[in-house]
């Protein structure tokens, strides 16, 4: 894989033989970090965290992994910069670039990323857009092969609200990488039609299969992985939340989805998630609505079957990955 330089925006723009390095180098990565042996290759570099959206995993992940690479970081929170308010994301990205040798940003539409990376002259990353979540997809694709030891052929349902980041792409990843992807969710919550088209053309070539269903029985079946997302993302008013209660409650990740699935399925979420009263929010929609679960129940977050911690870890080590890749001198 040679991706040097290479900014890291969606997975649209990597072949599988890329993302499949990715993961390799993230394992190799995970298995250093255990023995405590150091990387070199990125000290002295710096690279700039732009976050215009609150993050747990996504900001430790990158601060940790640069740390770890021997290289500085700066975290720009959305209060604490001229981005977009006094100063344009060209201009931002021409000042940027001069001082890092990576930017990272996570924030509104993709196009702030497309222009961050046509701009600055180094690579960006994609710590989340409204469209896309590509980091969290090499997590999610190494969990899955830890779990199972392979990627092809697995089927993977995810449900809910699929048209935003991480349902997108899911399916992106899924259909590169030969995963038979089940998007099972209400209509107005697919994936666009655009997006389902080119993630068709990868399918027919990596042999992975596209199904959208409204049914949750059938979308559930044989399942070997069940994933979901929060019904309402960052950024999104807090009048929806009726509105995908009613539509989404149905498509809710719980004990019949995981018994209907395949025998060792496994449940993935890119956290955080409303699974109890344990949060403000949740506690907020229980007084509201009366729900104390949301997208997944409790029972299903705490059972055996969830790997959602280990896929949290993983966020580090491929993040690692992405940022050695592209500015590492020794490779
Ligand atoms: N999964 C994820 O991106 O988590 P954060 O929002 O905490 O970064
Ligand atoms: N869809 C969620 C993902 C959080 C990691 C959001 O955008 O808020």
């Amino acid at each position: 894989m040679n991706v040097k330089g290479k900014s890291f925006l969606t997975l649209k723009d990597f072949t599988s033989e890329e993302i499949n390095g990715y993961l390799d180098l993230a394992d190799e990565l995970r298995t250093r970090k255990r023995n405590r042996e150091k990387v070199t290759g990125c000290e002295g570099k710096n690279v700039a965290l732009i976050f215009e959206k609150t993050s747990t995993r996504t900001r430790c992940a990158f601060e940790v992994a640069a740390h770890d690479l021997g290289m500085g970081t700066t975290y720009l929170d959305p209060s604490a910069s001229q981005i977009g308010k006094k100063e344009s994301i060209p201009d931002t990205a021409r000042v940027l670039g001069r001082m890092f040798d990576g930017i990272e940003y996570r924030g509104y539409g993709q196009e702030i990323v497309e222009q961050l990376a046509q701009y600055s002259g180094v690579p960006v990353f994609n710590g989340l857009t409204n469209e896309y979540h590509p980091t969290q997809m090499l997590a999610d694709m190494l969990t899955i092969r830890d779990h199972f030891g392979y990627l092809k052929g697995i089927r993977m349902t995810y449900m809910g609200d699929a048209r935003y980041n991480t349902g997108n792409s899911l399916m992106i990843v899924c259909s590169k990488m030969g995963l038979h992807f089940v998007c099972c969710a209400p209509k107005k919550y697919w994936p666009n039609e655009e997006l389902r088209e080119i993630c068709a053309g990868y399918a027919e070539e990596s042999g992975a299969t596209l199904t959208f269903t409204e049914d949750v029985t059938e979308g559930t079946k044989n399942a070997d992985v069940i994933s979901t997302d929060v019904w309402v993302s960052m950024g999104e008013p807090d009048e929806i939340w009726e509105e995908r209660i009613n539509d989404l409650l149905p498509y809710q990740v719980n004990k019949a989805c995981m018994a209907n699935a395949a025998e060792g399925a496994i449940f993935l979420h890119c956290l955080p998630s409303f699974h109890d009263l344990n949060t403000g929010i949740g506690r907020k929609i229980s007084e509201k609505f009366g729900l104390s679960e949301m997208e997944v129940t409790d029972e299903v977050f705490e059972s055996a079957q969830s790997r959602v911690f280990e896929e949290a870890e993983n966020r580090m080590h491929t993040i690692k990955a992405v940022m050695y890749a592209a500015l590492s001198e020794e490779q």
